[in-house]
């Protein structure tokens, strides 16, 4: 949720941690603020409410320079976005400032506590009172912040990552995390720190994640970490292979439209090495253990469990596991897997997916699910990320960093990730012949030039935007694989462009949703190739005989489909169930065009954040 940097080395500080912030302002973007320790060892804060444009302007004139410094960009949970509530917090006396991400549970007991003992608060947070419980620890027992802030770690509960620093001691950063993500960034003469490798790979790409209640003390000259008893501890160190362009928008207007871009070298990646000589899946991670192969072999059951975009593609998974390896699969959505007693055997497999590996309710349906003695497999996008490290085995989906909130890059990538551990699953269980599994593979292959000339579409989707970009409300109906592109369509219009727009299933609209439908209402219909087409067209009928305005999706060379749509969109032949890779980029298009038609901020669309870290 909120995005936290921090850096202690020879550079001026300032400019960096601003820099760093407009990397992780993808996060969250309710508030920004700095703290510095500047040359006269002057705590300095400053922070706005609002975007870090605000920020920017209140630092203008304001020459503040050090070279320790932490950085904060807030999704709001206590208290509203206003300036007092954003982070840096300080404690008591000010001497030492105190970002985080997360939620402190137990704040209001410690606050109560400290205000016995004659503490003020100046905001509502709860970020507040633990910089006020660091500074009151430290005061009573004396020692190196490192001493006061394991001490308060042993008071806290909940989830959260935070970093610390003091100026008595204007060198060093001080952070610590449970249950929520925290990086570390290893630099010549430098130490980093973020809640995601975004916010350090113009540093380094030597990075350590941060493990639960560590504590991590950085300095110029490098980081020791410790556990909560002070004994050296470690954290899982990796190197990333992405490049700092990888962050930037390119020329492109808009994160969201370079990652749109982006699809056919992203599922390009994934897919990348996934093939032997004999055109057979060689899963490396699922071969990882001669056991967890042995324990794929014999899953009779599969539970896929995500949120958002990410869950649309565990939808589109069921169809494609179902019918390749011939075995049951359950979507759900993770915040509400956990509390509904799932059936869990040492025979279930659970398919974890997040582009983030952080999001808090899929980790904790991991967790439970692993604790229940239920295999997981975790696919995402994040090297190290928390599911990551979750899970008894890690697909990676290898697109790259998605910094844009709305997700499309991810999702592609996910299907392809999908579809390839189903093929492989088809392979343990002989559900198919080696042949059908390689001509599908070859199908996949194929994807990237598939995607590339749907992007070729984009001028003709922009105008049918400006047509769409007046509709209050938009639905999308689809079957089959069609139904999740329909789901997803409409959650990327409602994201980033504000329109009320729903997926149905085609089918069930006569039991209720066209009752919706009045003259010139816009459809968005999911209608290509396939055994489900012709019922498609049936419902296309309806909806175009109570008035609708219907635009479909259909397959090149479906010339007969324009007799019932008022609009066509093409995306090239495809085996019926790799359609969505396709179908979902006119969608992406269209929500992009009419979001930005609308005048809306299409990265940083209103109370949303892209890694959500709270249940
Ligand atoms: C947030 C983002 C969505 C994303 C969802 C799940 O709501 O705005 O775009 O689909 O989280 O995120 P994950 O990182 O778990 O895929």
């Amino acid at each position: 949720m909120c995005g936290i940097i921090g850096y202690t080395g020879p550079e001026d500080v300032l400019p960096l941690l601003v820099q760093g912030l407009s990397t992780l302002e993808y996060r969250g973007y309710d508030s920004a603020g700095v703290a510095v320790i500047d040359h006269a060892g002057e705590l300095q804060i400053v922070k706005r409410a609002g975007r870090l444009d605000r920020l920017r302007g209140a630092l203008e004139g304001r020459p503040i320079h050090g070279t320790t410094g932490l950085g904060h960009t807030r999704w709001a949970t206590h208290g509203e976005p206003n300036d007092p509530n954003a982070h840096p917090h300080t404690d008591a006396v000010g001497h030492l400032a105190l970002i985080h991400n997360g939620i402190f549970e137990n704040f209001a007991e410690l606050k109560a506590e400290l205000e016995a003992a004659g503490h003020v608060f100046r905001s509502e947070t709860d970020t507040e009172v633990i910089a006020h419980l660091i500074g009151a620890i430290r005061d009573e027992q004396g020692g190196d912040l490192a001493s006061a802030v394991r001490s308060a770690m042993k008071r806290i509960e909940g989830a959260f990552a935070i970093a610390v620093l003091d100026r008595h001691d204007p060198h060093t950063l001080v952070a610590s995390r449970r249950e929520a993500p925290l990086v570390l960034g290893h630099a010549e003469g430098a130490s980093l720190l973020a809640s995601d490798v975004a916010g350090l790979i113009a540093h380094t790409r030597d990075i350590s994640a941060m493990l639960d209640d560590q504590i991590a003390v950085l300095t110029p000259g490098g980081i020791t970490i410790t556990d909560l008893e002070g004994y050296p501890a470690e954290a899982h160190h990796y190197t990333v292979d992405w490049d700092i362009s990888a962050a930037e928008k390119q020329g492109y207007d808009h994160f969201m439209l370079k990652e749109i871009h982006e699809q056919p070298r992203a599922v390009h990646e994934t897919l990348l090495g996934r093939v032997n000589g004999e055109g057979r899946i060689a899963v490396d991670e699922l071969r990882g253990g001669a056991a967890v192969e042995g324990d794929l072999a014999h899953v009779d059951k599969i539970y896929i469990v995500a949120c958002g975009t990410s869950m649309h593609a565990g939808m589109v998974a069921k169809y494609t596991i179902e019918h390749w390896a011939r075995l049951p699969v359950e979507v759900e959505i993770a915040s509400e897997f956990r509390y509904r007693d799932p059936i869990l055997t040492p025979h279930t497999l659970v398919v974890a997916i997040s582009q983030s590996g952080e999001t808090a309710d899929t980790i904790a349906a991991a967790t439970h699910a692993r604790n229940q003695q239920a295999k997981v497999v975790a696919i995402t996008n994040v090297v190290g990320s928390t599911l990551a490290r979750e899970a008894d085995v890690v697909l990676y989906t290898r697109a790259g960093p998605e910094i844009a909130v709305a997700s499309t890059k991810a999702f592609t990538t996910q299907i392809v990730a999908l579809d390839v551990l189903a093929l492989y699953l088809a392979q343990l269980r002989r559900s198919l012949f080696p042949d059908e599994c390689g001509d599908h593979l070859a199908r996949m292959e194929m994807l990237p030039a598939l995607i590339e000339q749907v992007l070729e579409q984009e001028p003709a989707i922009a105008e049918l935007a400006r047509t769409f970009a007046g509709a209050e409300y938009v639905m999308f109906i689809g079957r089959h694989v069609g139904l999740p592109i329909a789901l997803e369509g409409a959650l990327k219009l409602k994201e980033i462009a504000y329109v009320h727009a729903e997926g149905f299933a085609a089918g069930e609209m006569k039991h209720g949703p066209i009752a919706l439908i009045d003259q010139g209402g816009p459809v968005v219909a999911l209608a290509t190739r396939g055994h489900v087409r012709g019922k498609v067209v049936s419902n296309i009928q309806e909806v175009k005989a109570r008035g609708a305005v219907v635009l479909v999706v259909a397959t090149e060379g479906d010339t007969e489909i324009k007799e019932h749509a008022d609009h066509v969109m093409y995306v090239p032949d495809a085996h019926e169930l790799l359609y969505p890779i396709l179908t979902v980029v006119p969608l992406q298009l269209l929500a992009y065009h009419i979001a930005t038609t609308l005048g809306r901020d299409v990265d940083m669309p209103r109370n949303l954040a892209k890694t959500v870290t709270v249940e």
